[in-house]
């Protein structure tokens, strides 16, 4: 082509791409402006719903989450958003997807319980954050949406190209926020998963019995837990936007955040100054307390001593055994339950003081009374007397427990490649807020849908999106780590 013909023709593509952007971003804008708006009274606030509780929408409607999580911290997060009406778009690398989706895989093909579990009511979008295409799609993304949520290891977000300052300066409200392992200090750069966090956090130096070693929780307080910061740090963030117009950021730590969890044990590292920890039963057993707070096996955190004992069955059942409380209030029942009405008047039994050196034999007396029942026996009769006990329920008894069903806290969902499968719902319950609670996406399953009807891309603009290799694996995809 001659230079002349060449230039012209460069000149009118550039044209019509500049018109196309044009195009688009008018459309963004309108699409922006059907967002629904709050009806305003004449004070200027907005006026009450007349609609019938649960009928005037999802608490977060209208939120939009870019949502660059992965594994559980960050997931566990938007997922409640996601639950609570906002429209979260998870961000995933073309081909390979969150990490999770092939770990711990237990049907062939199929996304993991694992993924699946933490995902829910979301949209998936295949993006590669790394191709300038993909930044192009991700800066436009951070245009249209309220809070990017994010708990990659700490600068991976900055390597991207989407520092804050990129960020805030593309749209000053955007709420902007992280789970990392550590906060500032000498750790901020480390990589941390859930047992780390619970190490740090202070959790596992308290929990275990005295003569054995520290031990890790089975509920995922680190990751899990965390992210249950980070949604309320993210709903404060959006109700100050509300007053001051701007975004901000928002850093959960794990370490921070598990220690938030386990506070009472640093209440009892203070206490130690003043004296042995009464409640523990290493003090009636004449056991020294050392420097710091000790592992308290199954005593109770709390003023109030308990334990786990036996039931009817524990020795086949893992898990036939109650927690029972010895509650002041409750004393003379339990007394009169365990036929030791004498215990009441007894001055080694009577108050709560004299109880403490005794309490093993107390906790051996009443497993004589509590292994001649069920767990479930021991419950309803001990709350018709008002004493607090808590039976051991595994997972397979919560998977099939009624009241779990139908308060929407465990939902069966369907998925078209693994079939059924049992989800956490949302613990937190609204009265004016259902709970939307729907399957984890599939890699990639809203990507059209986002760039056309979010990002108000043309066809044209997706067919040349499609051909540059931004959504799209590349000819030799990496595979998702199989467990
Ligand atoms: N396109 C292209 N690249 C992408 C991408 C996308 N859509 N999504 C992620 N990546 C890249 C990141 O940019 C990063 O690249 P870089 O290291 O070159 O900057 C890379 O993927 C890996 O991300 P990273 O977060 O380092 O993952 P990891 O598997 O190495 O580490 C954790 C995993 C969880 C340890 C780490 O993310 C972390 O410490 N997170 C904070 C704490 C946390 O949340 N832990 C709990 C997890 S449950």
């Amino acid at each position: 082509m001659p230079t002349k013909a060449r230039k012209k023709s460069k000149a009118a593509a550039k044209k019509s791409a500049k018109k196309s952007a044009k195009k688009s971003a008018k459309k963004i804008v309108s699409l922006r402006a059907k967002r629904p708006a709050a009806a305003v009274a004449k004070n200027g606030l907005p006026r009450a719903s007349t609609r019938p509780w649960g009928g005037a929408g999802r608490a977060l409607d209208g939120v939009r989450i870019l949502d660059f999580t992965h594994v559980q911290s960050g997931p566990t997060c938007t997922q409640l958003l996601a639950y609570m009406g906002a429209d979260v778009i998870k961000v995933e690398r073309p081909g390979v997807g969150d990490v999770t989706r092939g770990q711990l895989r237990d049907v062939k093909g199929a996304d993991s319980l694992y993924f699946t579990m933490l995902n829910g009511s979301k949209r998936s979008i295949t993006i590669d954050s790394k191709h300038p295409k993909g930044k192009e799609i991700l800066d436009r993304l951070v245009q249209q949406c309220d809070v990017l949520v994010e708990n990659f290891a700490p600068g991976a977000l900055d390597r991207m190209g989407l520092t804050f300052e990129h960020i805030n300066k593309l749209n000053p409200r955007m709420i902007v926020a992280s789970v990392k392992g550590f906060g500032p200090g000498p750790y901020e750069d480390c990589k941390v998963y859930e047992n780390v966090a619970q190490c740090a956090g202070g959790a596992a130096s308290t929990t275990g019995f005295r003569d054995g070693p520290p031990l890790v929780s089975g509920a995922q307080i680190g990751d899990s837990g965390t992210g249950l910061h980070l949604a309320l740090g993210i709903v404060a963030a959006l109700y100050q936007r509300v007053r001051t117009g701007r975004g901000q950021r928002v850093l959960c730590a794990m370490q921070d955040g598990v220690l938030n969890l386990a506070r009472v044990k640093l209440r009892d590292q203070q206490r130690l100054k003043h004296g042995p920890l009464t409640e523990y039963s290493q003090y009636g057993e004449g056991v020294p307390f050392g420097a710091a707070t000790p592992r308290a096996g199954n005593d109770s955190g709390g003023g109030q001593p308990g334990w786990i004992l036996k039931c009817k069955g524990w020795e086949n059942d893992p898990d036939a055994y109650v927690y029972f409380i010895t509650q002041a209030p409750v004393w003379g029942a339990i007394c009169d339950l365990i036929c030791k009405p004498q215990w009441k008047t007894d001055p080694d039994y009577a108050t709560p003081p004299a109880r403490l050196p005794r309490l093993r034999s107390i906790f051996d007396t009443i497993e004589q009374w509590t292994m001649t029942m069920t767990k479930f026996e021991v419950m309803e009769i001990c709350n018709k007397h008002d004493v607090p006990v808590g039976p051991i329920l595994s997972m397979k008894e919560i998977a099939e427990e009624k009241s779990l069903r139908s308060t929407g806290t465990v939902v069966e969902v369907d998925h078209p490649t693994r079939g059924k499968y049992l989800t956490v719902g949302n613990p937190i319950k609204l009265s004016d807020s259902p709970p939307d609670v729907r399957r984890s996406p599939l890699l990639g399953e809203h990507t059209d849908e986002i760039l056309r009807k979010v990002l108000a891309y043309s066809d044209q603009d997706i067919a040349a999106i499609k051909s540059s290799g931004a959504i799209t694996a590349p000819d030799k995809p990496a595979k998702a780590e199989a467990a």
